[in-house]
């Protein structure tokens, strides 16, 4: 393709990167612009369009990342094959580091923590002060069960805004965390379902699947995330899965596999996707991968996210999206249910939300869990190619490949009498896949202090007797 007749609007908040990667993004699912085609190069593109290379090349990026289009070194850009979705409509000195629970452990490579340093506890502070002040007598009495309204409408403008999921306030429920809500999710769906979970993923969700006596199937997990092929051969009828950034590997499910997870989905009545969203507030590269919610046009998803990395996992707040034909199954069988979260944290909430807390939080968040990687990967360079990452566009962890003799579980054994906590990608996998990740750990950075990151780093690799390489000049 010699070259792409873009209309892009200067005079509008939408920056022209966006409104570029979402039209050739439409092109692509509605064929316009066809498999196989060779895109412009970046700077063709840039000097037709009178837009600065830099935009040509987020708009690119972005498309990469949620695998509309390749790219082949020293060649170009190419768009992907897309599986045509029946449904959907076409328009569409050293110092000491953190400590960690356990006193023996001084460095932590967790993937669950958080960064401490930034909260902004004044804002905090004012809403728990206006929550006792204005809603006293409410604070004594129980709530809503589904959680309070004011916070599912903060949820569900900010879902529509940020993550283009659709739906309105009634639609949310809210709970005490993932481990709360999956176990409500998989009651509402009934009791004879056979669940496809990711291999490796989540071992919480591995546990609740497990001790819920319901069928389950693991579905290997690739660069591509969960291989749908592999799921269309078995006999699932519930996908649960992380799409935007799959715990624990970091892949993002292509843009092939999204369309061809929801018509998987759109086969059969009982056919239904649970989207786990836990951390895509975090994206490093590009905008935000969209929502599998907001393509689904047949009300296949359950849409799950929680606040446990957004803000922190102490304050026990998370939340699922029902399609409205599951609404009529939960009023049945929960509205006599209390709610599992305070009123007193749902009304500091909702109002932090309100006054744009959070999402300035989001944003000096991101910008500092940035650096962090910055810094990580920046402390594992001189140790190429004995090492290297991935997963690294989004979210407080990645995947850190090692090239050594021994194997990752002995690996970490060696680390954790040396007071470092890193874990390998083995223990989130249900089940051998044939994919090698015997050399691979999950590398948290998200409660690390950045200047400490590179001292934590050398002190991994002396424990493994990995050696910088020389550069040769
Ligand atoms: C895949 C996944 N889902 C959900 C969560 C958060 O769970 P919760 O809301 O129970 O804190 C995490 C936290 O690490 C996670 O990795």
């Amino acid at each position: 393709m010699d070259m792409l007749m873009i209309q892009l609007e200067k005079d509008t908040s939408i920056p022209l990167y966006e409104q570029l990667y979402e039209k050739i993004k439409k092109g692509i699912i509605d064929g316009t612009i066809s498999v196989r085609t060779k895109l412009p190069s970046k700077r063709k593109l840039s000097e037709f369009l009178s837009i600065s290379q830099t935009t040509v090349e987020l708009a690119y990026a972005q498309l990469l990342a949620e695998g509309y289009i390749i790219s082949k070194p020293r060649v170009g850009f190419f768009v992907e094959a897309i599986e045509e979705l029946a449904y959907v409509e076409k328009a569409v000195a050293h110092p000491t580091l953190k400590t960690s629970a356990n006193p023996e452990v001084y460095i932590d490579f967790n993937p669950g923590s958080i960064d401490t340093e930034a909260f902004p506890f004044a804002a905090w502070r004012k809403y728990a002060k206006d929550a006792i002040d204005l809603h006293q007598k409410e604070l004594l009495l129980l709530g809503s069960p589904q959680g309070e309204l004011e916070l599912r409408e903060e949820i569900s403008s900010y879902l529509y805004q940020s993550r283009g999921v659709l739906c309105s306030p009634e639609q949310i429920v809210i709970g005490s965390g993932t481990e709360q809500l999956l176990p409500m999710i998989m009651k509402l769906l009934g009791e004879k379902n056979c669940y496809a979970i990711e291999n490796p993923g989540y071992t919480l969700t591995h546990y609740i699947f497990d001790q819920s006596y319901q069928q389950i199937i693991p579905i290997n997990v690739d660069q591509d995330g969960m291989k749908i092929q592999q799921l269309e051969q078995t006999d699932a009828n519930v996908a649960y899965i992380t799409p935007s950034h799959q715990f624990p590997t970091g892949a993002v499910l292509s843009a092939s596999r999204r369309f061809q997870l929801l018509n998987w989905a759109a086969q059969d009545k009982k056919r239904f996707i649970i989207e786990d969203d836990y951390d895509s507030e975090f994206r490093y590269i590009g905008k935000p991968i969209a929502s599998l919610q907001g393509m689904d046009r047949l009300n296949k998803v359950i849409y799950l996210s929680t606040f446990s990395k957004s803000l922190m996992p102490s304050l026990r707040i998370a939340y699922f999206v029902l399609p409205r034909e599951l609404l009529p199954i939960y009023y049945k069988m929960f509205s006599y249910y209390t709610s599992t979260v305070p009123r007193f944290e749902q009304y500091i909430l909702a109002q932090f939300m309100k006054e744009g807390h959070f999402s300035k939080h989001l944003n000096r968040m991101r910008k500092i869990y940035r650096k962090k990687l910055e810094k990580l990967t920046l402390s594992l360079t001189p140790y190429a190619p004995s090492v290297s990452i991935s997963g690294e566009q989004a979210g407080m962890h990645v995947v850190l490949t090692v090239n050594h003799q021994l194997n990752a579980q002995t690996l970490s054994e060696r680390a954790l009498q040396n007071g470092i906590r890193i874990i390998p990608i083995t223990n989130y996998m249900i089940t051998p896949t044939i994919e090698n990740r015997d050399n691979q750990f999950l590398l948290g950075f998200g409660g690390l202090v950045e200047d400490q990151i590179p001292y934590a780093i050398e002190q991994l690799m002396d424990c493994w007797e990995i050696q910088k390489q020389v550069k040769r000049d």
